[in-house]
C-alpha cells in the first residue's frame, strides 16, 4: 500500500508539473518581453523562405547580431511530415502551421518581415527583387532589397518531368492549399458517386483514388486515405463503399525506395493488406481530366500502355528546381554543371558567389532533400554567423585595447594578459568545423496504425515496422511540432478525430 501511496503521489506531482509547464510556456507564448532594435550600422541578413532551413536558421540565431530581414511568400512555418493527415481531416490544418511573425517576436533583436516572393538576386550589386503575389495590392508591389549576407532557403517546387495533363490535372501533396483541395475533392468524388442515377461506370471512376509515386509521401497519403476509408467513409457513405478503391503507381520495382529492403517488403505487404493496389514499374506518361496513361515494365523485357480512370489523382513524385533557383544557376558562371539546385560547399556557401549561403531543398550538398536534413544546415548556419558575429566584437575588442597600449607609456601586465585571453577565446570562435549532416532515421507511416522507422541505434541500424513504431512515429513528430501550441492542436486533433471520427463536410 506504501509503494501505491508514493507511485500516486509521484503521478500526481509529475500531472502537475506538466500542467504548470505548460502553463508557463503559453503564458510566455503570449507575452513576449521587450525587443531591442539592432544597430542599423550591423550587417543586413536577408533569409528567403521560412520554411525547415530558414526557421531553423532563425530559432538559432542571436538576431541582435544583424539587421535580420526574411522574405517569403508563405507568412508561416508548415510542419510537413502532418501534412497528409491533413488531406482526410484527422489534423486540422492549422494545427501544424507557425506564424512567422509570432516566431519572430519571441527573438531578443527585431527582425523584418516582408511577404513577398523573390524573384532574382543580382550578386554583384548584392540586391535581391521581390514581387508582392497578394490578392491585395498596395501602391507598389515590385521592390529591391539590399543585402550583406543571403541565406537562401526556398525549397523545391513538385517534378512534374514534363509529363502532359499533370500540372493541370492532378493534385500536388506539398502546401497547405494542396491538402484543402484534396480534402474537397475526395468528399466530391464520394458525393458526386453516390448521386442518384449515377451510372456502375461512373461510380468506379469516382471511387478510383490514383497516387503516382512510391516515395515515402505517396506511401503516407495512400495510407491515410484508406485509413479515412475504412474508418469512416465506410460508415456514412455504405453504398458507394464496395467500389473505393485506393491505387498506387511507381516506376520503379518497389516503393519506398530509400527504406532497408526489410522495411520495403513489410511495407508491400501492409499495404496489400490494406487492399491498396500496388503498381509498381509502371511510369505514367500522360494524364487527361478522367485518366492516366501508363507504361508497365513486363518480367520478359515487353511494355504495356494501360489506361487507368480516376476520381482523384495525387502527384507525388519528388522535387524540381524553383524559378528563382534556376535563375540564380543561369547567373552564377560556377554553377553552370548545376542540375538539382545550387551547389554548396561544406559551409553551405553557394559556390562562386559572395556572401551568399543556401540550405534546404534547393542545396545541392550531396544529402537527401528532407526536413532533418534542411534543419541541421539552418541550425549550422546559425552557429556560423553567430560566431561571426563573435568574432568581429573580439577583434574589435582586442584591436581597441591594443591601441590604447600603443598610446601609454608603459603596458600594463592586466592589459596584455586580457588580450591574451581575448585572443584565446578569438581561436576558439573562428575554428568552425565544416557542415556534417547526422542522419536520425527515416520515418514513414504506412496506413491502419502502422509506421516503419529506420533509425541510427547505437552505431548500427534498426529497421522496425508495425503497431509500435507507429506509438513512436506519433510520439517523434509530436516532440519535433514547432511550439507547445501546435503540439496541444495535433494531440486535440487526434482525440477528436478518434472520438467523433473526421469531419467529412466539404467547405
Ligand atoms: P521548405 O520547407 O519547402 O520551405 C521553403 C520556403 O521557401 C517556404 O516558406 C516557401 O514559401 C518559400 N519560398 C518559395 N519560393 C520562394 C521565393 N521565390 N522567395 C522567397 N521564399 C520562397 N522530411 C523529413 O525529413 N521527414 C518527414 O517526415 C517529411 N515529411 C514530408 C511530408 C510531405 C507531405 C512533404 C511534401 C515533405 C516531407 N518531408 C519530410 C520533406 C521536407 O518537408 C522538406 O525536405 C523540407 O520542407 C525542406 O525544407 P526547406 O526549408 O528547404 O524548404
Ligand atoms: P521521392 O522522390 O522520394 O519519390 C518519388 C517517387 O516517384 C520515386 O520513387 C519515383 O520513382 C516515382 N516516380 C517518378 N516519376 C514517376 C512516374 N512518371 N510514374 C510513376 N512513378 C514515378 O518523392 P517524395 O515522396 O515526394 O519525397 C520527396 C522528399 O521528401 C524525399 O527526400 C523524401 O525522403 C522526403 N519525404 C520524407 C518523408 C518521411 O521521411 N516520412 C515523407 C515525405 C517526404
Amino acid at each position: 500500500r506504501r509503494t501505491f501511496r508514493w507511485i500516486w503521489r509521484l503521478t500526481y506531482l509529475s500531472v502537475l508539473g506538466t500542467l504548470g509547464y505548460t502553463a508557463y510556456v503559453i503564458y510566455d507564448d503570449r507575452n513576449p518581453g521587450e525587443q531591442f532594435i539592432p544597430d542599423p550600422s550591423k550587417k543586413t541578413l536577408v533569409i528567403l523562405g521560412t520554411g525547415w532551413g530558414s526557421v531553423a536558421l532563425l530559432k538559432n540565431l542571436d538576431t541582435e547580431n544583424y539587421n535580420v530581414v526574411v522574405v517569403s511568400p508563405r507568412n508561416y512555418f508548415l510542419f510537413t511530415p502532418l501534412l497528409p493527415s491533413c488531406t482526410t481531416g484527422l489534423i486540422e490544418h492549422r494545427s501544424i502551421m507557425e506564424p512567422v511573425r509570432s516566431i519572430l517576436r519571441h527573438k531578443k533583436g527585431a527582425a523584418n518581415y516582408y511577404e513577398a516572393e523573390a524573384t532574382s538576386v543580382d550578386t554583384d550589386r548584392k540586391v535581391i527583387t521581390v514581387v508582392d503575389n497578394s490578392d491585395i495590392k498596395g501602391a507598389t508591389s515590385t521592390t529591391e532589397i539590399p543585402y550583406d549576407m543571403l541565406v537562401v532557403g526556398v525549397g523545391a517546387e513538385n517534378a512534374t518531368f514534363g509529363i502532359p495533363g499533370v500540372r493541370e490535372h492532378s493534385c500536388f501533396l506539398k502546401e497547405i492549399g494542396d491538402a484543402q483541395r484534396i480534402r474537397k475533392k475526395i468528399m466530391d468524388c464520394v458525393e458526386t458517386a453516390a448521386l442518384r442515377g449515377q451510372s456502375e461506370e461512373e461510380m468506379s471512376r469516382l471511387m478510383h483514388m490514383v497516387v503516382v509515386g512510391g516515395g515515402p509521401t505517396g506511401v503516407e497519403f495512400a495510407g491515410e486515405l484508406q485509413d479515412f476509408f475504412e474508418e469512416d467513409i465506410k460508415k456514412l457513405v455504405p453504398g458507394i463503399s464496395p467500389r473505393f478503391k485506393v491505387t498506387l503507381i511507381e516506376a520503379l520495382p518497389n516503393v519506398l525506395p530509400s527504406f532497408s529492403k526489410q522495411l520495403i517488403d513489410y511495407t508491400e505487404n501492409t499495404l496489400r493488406e490494406e487492399k491498396i493496389d500496388i503498381m509498381t514499374k509502371t511510369m505514367v506518361k500522360k494524364v487527361t481530366d478522367d485518366t492516366v496513361e501508363a507504361e508497365i515494365s513486363k518480367p520478359d523485357g515487353t511494355k504495356e500502355r494501360v489506361v487507368i480512370p480516376y476520381g482523384l489523382l495525387v502527384w507525388a513524385t519528388g522535387n524540381a528546381v524553383r524559378p528563382i533557383v534556376k535563375d540564380m544557376m543561369a547567373r552564377i558562371p560556377a554553377q553552370k554543371d548545376s542540375r538539382r539546385g545550387l551547389a554548396v560547399n561544406e559551409y553551405l556557401v553557394v559556390q562562386g558567389a559572395r556572401d551568399v549561403w543556401a540550405i534546404g531543398d534547393c542545396a545541392v550538398a550531396g544529402y537527401a532533400p528532407t526536413a532533418q536534413v534542411a534543419s541541421q544546415e539552418g541550425s549550422f548556419l546559425a552557429r556560423l554567423f553567430n560566431n561571426m558575429a563573435k568574432t568581429e566584437s573580439l577583434e574589435g575588442r582586442i584591436h581597441d585595447l591594443s591601441s590604447k597600449m600603443n598610446l601609454k607609456a608603459g603596458n600594463s601586465a592586466d592589459e596584455a594578459h586580457q588580450i591574451e585571453l581575448l585572443e584565446k577565446q578569438l581561436r576558439r570562435v573562428k575554428d568552425v568545423k565544416p557542415f556534417r549532416y547526422s542522419h536520425q532515421g527515416s520515418l514513414a507511416y504506412i496506413g491502419s496504425e502502422k509506421a516503419v522507422a529506420d533509425v541510427s541505434w547505437w552505431n548500427g541500424n534498426l529497421a522496425t515496422g508495425g503497431s509500435m513504431t507507429y506509438l513512436f512515429w506519433r510520439s517523434a513528430y509530436l516532440s519535433m511540432c514547432f511550439s507547445t501550441r501546435n503540439r496541444v492542436l495535433v494531440i486535440l486533433d487526434w482525440l477528436k478525430s478518434k472520438a467523433f471520427g473526421r469531419d467529412i463536410s466539404r467547405e
